[in-house]
């Protein structure tokens, strides 16, 4: 997991992730999937630190999140007061409860790292999900994404909060092993004071990125039945979205 999403540092990725998304467009985005579907209730996977929860706790759809850290859902918690939240991780997971719609959005599916996981992720949605339930998820785009970084590039990311000023340093670089299209992730987080820069931490992840034939597979062999696939820019990558129903 990234250093960013616990022990401290997942308020300063609350205050980052604010100015990289627009946590309104994103709602209004998911939602109208969920709605176009007739689907009334959602769970949110690695819900961070609740920015979208509020938006969907402040709507007609009703709202359950779930997220690995701790500290995140504490976060999440702290931020909707009357939202419903659980610690869970996505590969093993069981809520006593199942949902008409599971979202999972700004790329976590990245932290799927093998295969195994996938599957493993993709069951345990399933048996989350009611009769034709709907799952939507965003996934990075290996094919146009591995071509930016194919020797390796660095990316900055600036972000001005209400009262400092953030700078992530990233470089990325396609990772071959003998796992699925990986890339190193290294990244350096600052805080910006008078033009000086102090590192607050720093990060080496693998992370994947996939294309969209393994995830039409992945749902096809898992009973799901893929009924759009929409192309999304995001903030950083190039962004495919699904939308699956449970068959
Ligand atoms: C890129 S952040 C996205 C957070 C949030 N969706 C947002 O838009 O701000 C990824 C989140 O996924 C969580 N996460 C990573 N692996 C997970 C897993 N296996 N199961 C559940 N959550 C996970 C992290 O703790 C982190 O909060």
């Amino acid at each position: 997991m990234q250093s960013l999403y616990s022990n401290g540092l997942e308020n300063i990725y609350d205050e980052m992730y604010q100015t990289f998304i627009n946590y309104e467009e994103e709602f209004q985005f998911y939602s109208k999937i969920i709605k176009k579907h007739n689907k009334e209730n959602v769970l949110e996977i690695g819900c961070g630190s609740g920015h979208l929860a509020k938006h969907f706790i402040h709507s007609t759809i009703d709202y359950n999140g779930m997220d690995l850290s701790n500290d995140m859902v504490k976060l999440s918690q702290k931020r909707n007061p009357t939202g419903t939240f659980h610690k869970g991780d996505m590969t093993n997971f069981y809520l006593n409860k199942t949902f008409d719609s599971v979202i999972i959005t700004a790329r976590t599916t990245s932290y799927l790292l093998n295969n195994v996981s996938v599957q493993k992720a993709i069951k345990n949605i399933y048996s989350h999900l009611d009769k034709k339930g709907i799952f939507c998820f965003d996934f990075i785009d290996a094919n146009r994404f591995f071509k930016l970084i194919k020797d390796g590039k660095t990316i900055i990311h600036n972000a001005e909060t209400r009262n400092t000023t953030y700078s992530r340093t990233s470089f990325m670089k396609p990772k071959i092993t003998k796992e699925n299209f990986m890339f190193q992730w290294d990244a350096k987080y600052y805080e910006i004071k008078n033009k000086n820069h102090t590192l607050i931490t720093e990060d080496q992840s693998e992370v994947r990125a996939f294309t969209i034939n393994e995830w039409q597979l992945f749902l096809e062999i898992n009973n799901f039945t893929v009924l759009e696939i929409i192309d999304r820019k995001s903030y950083a990558f190039d962004t495919y979205v699904v939308v699956a129903q449970k068959q």
